[in-house]
């Protein structure tokens, strides 16, 4: 029952996060048909039929085509090694991974995967909204809430406003380390706090209390005020202001990047924020989050240190692992935004195998700066995410941190539930609960402190 619940909970969750919450059937119906006129015509710039296109299996385990669970089916897959150029030459020292690997990862992934930035993206001014103290739980905090007002002088019919708010201690003599999470500044689901989702038990404190206590601060970036969670809003938001609300190209960006994007400005604002250490900024997201986390410590060299939380398919998971969510999941009509139009070849006219990159390279591209990856525990939370296939993405990424002469994940096999392993600048923990970064929030704060403090 608790099984089956947590599962519910997880496809709600999915359902709702998928920004339609709050609208009426007419809206929804509008939003899909429009996210289906975008699709074919992303195939149609690809010269991919409808009919080519494979479905991914279902989330439901209950169903015939329920995506794999099972260890012992799992194919065998060959990963590219990092740290082999494609010229076939070894990577042997950092300089040759940093001005020749590592741009050929990045390129490979803006290509076929994430998409590029346009030349044209417009600046962002931020302003302050209000400034005040205030208190989270029992924490007095200095709390700003600012808008990003993005410069639609070329195409003044669309309007970007990013939603940010940051919140340090009242009491911080100094400049502090501030987490960054992609998430709700305000609840979607009620008038109440946000509490984070799948804790063990009442009484511990939120993830923000927590920060707090420790001396750090928080900000929270509204990832749908950047753009929307679907392919009818590619046409608005900042991708659509860059195109003047025409179609995306299929190797331009999608909504991850977009995301990333606005987590870059955030950055930019908060290197003029006397509060707050811009050399000590952390990333944190869950789910499709936790992707645009990863994506975005993988293409910003500030992010210090990064939270991927349940990030699965799209973030740390090895794609090529038939276990949980597949390719064809991703690039299909409810999730192919998050990526470039590129991405959905790999569900029709290639396959997973002939991408050119895959996770690890994804994670290695952060090197040397630390990421914890953490996954929730598949009695409650499910296996659509792959907690195995996410921690290898980080077992993969080894070589290349430790090139840099720093230390890997110090385990290759699969570690037992809870079991923290946290030694080295790639860390990996997996916590009994559900579908949130929750239960982890005091491990990766201990984690961070060593690096913070
Ligand atoms: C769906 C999707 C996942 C995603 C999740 C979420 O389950 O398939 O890739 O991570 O939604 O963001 O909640």
């Amino acid at each position: 029952m608790k099984k089956l619940t947590s599962l519910i909970a997880l496809i709600f969750v999915c359902q709702i996060s998928n920004a339609q919450f709050g609208l009426t059937p007419a809206q929804r119906d509008s939003i899909n048909r429009l996210t289906e006129a975008d699709y074919n015509q992303m195939l149609s710039q690809l010269g991919i039929d409808k009919g080519q296109i494979r479905r991914g299996p279902s989330g439901n385990p209950k169903d015939l085509n329920a995506a794999n669970s099972d260890e012992s089916k799992v194919n065998q897959y060959v990963l590219s090694d990092p740290l082999v150029l494609k010229n076939g030459k070894k990577v042997s020292s950092v300089k040759v991974w940093n001005e020749q690997r590592r741009p050929e990862i990045v390129k490979d992934f803006e290509n076929e995967v994430y998409g590029k930035l346009p030349e044209n993206i417009p600046g962002v001014n931020w302003q302050v909204v209000y400034i005040r103290d205030t208190l989270i739980g029992n924490f007095p905090i200095k709390e700003k809430l600012l808008k990003g007002i993005v410069d639609n002088s070329a195409y003044p019919k669309i309007n970007v406003v990013i939603n940010l708010l940051v919140a340090t201690p009242l009491d911080a003599k100094r400049v502090v380390p501030v987490v960054m999470e992609f998430g709700f500044i305000k609840n979607p689901f009620s008038s109440g706090p946000i509490k984070p989702m799948g804790l063990g038990g009442a009484g511990e404190p939120t993830w923000q209390e927590q920060l707090i206590s420790r001396g750090y601060g928080y900000a929270i970036l509204e990832p749908s005020s950047i753009q929307a969670d679907n392919g009818a809003g590619l046409n608005s938001g900042i991708i659509g202001l860059t195109n003047k609300g025409q179609y995306r190209k299929p190797e331009e960006w999608g909504s991850l990047r977009a995301w990333a994007w606005g987590a870059s400005r955030a950055l930019d604002y908060f290197e003029n924020d006397k509060d707050i250490d811009v050399t000590k900024v952390a990333i944190e997201g869950l789910s499709r989050y936790g992707k645009a986390a990863l994506v975005t410590m993988a293409f910003e060299p500030r992010i210090s240190l990064g939270f991927i939380g349940s990030s699965g398919a799209g973030g740390a998971k090895i794609l090529r692992r038939n276990f949980g969510e597949q390719v064809e999941n991703l690039a299909s009509s409810f999730e192919y935004h998050w990526f470039c139009g590129n991405f959905i070849k790999y569900t029709s006219q290639k396959s997973v195998a002939d991408l050119p990159v895959d996770a690890h390279e994804l994670v290695a591209i952060c090197a040397p700066r630390p990421v914890f990856i953490s996954s929730g525990s598949p009695q409650v939370e499910g296996n659509w995410v792959d907690a195995k296939g996410m921690f290898l993405g980080g077992v993969h990424a080894g070589p290349v941190y430790k090139l840099f002469g720093k230390k890997d994940l110090g385990a290759t096999s699969f570690p037992k539930m809870g079991t923290a392993l946290v030694s080295g600048e790639l860390a990996f923990r997996q916590h009994a609960g559900g579908h949130s970064t929750g239960p982890n929030w005091s491990t990766w704060i201990a984690w961070a402190g060593k690096y913070w403090d």
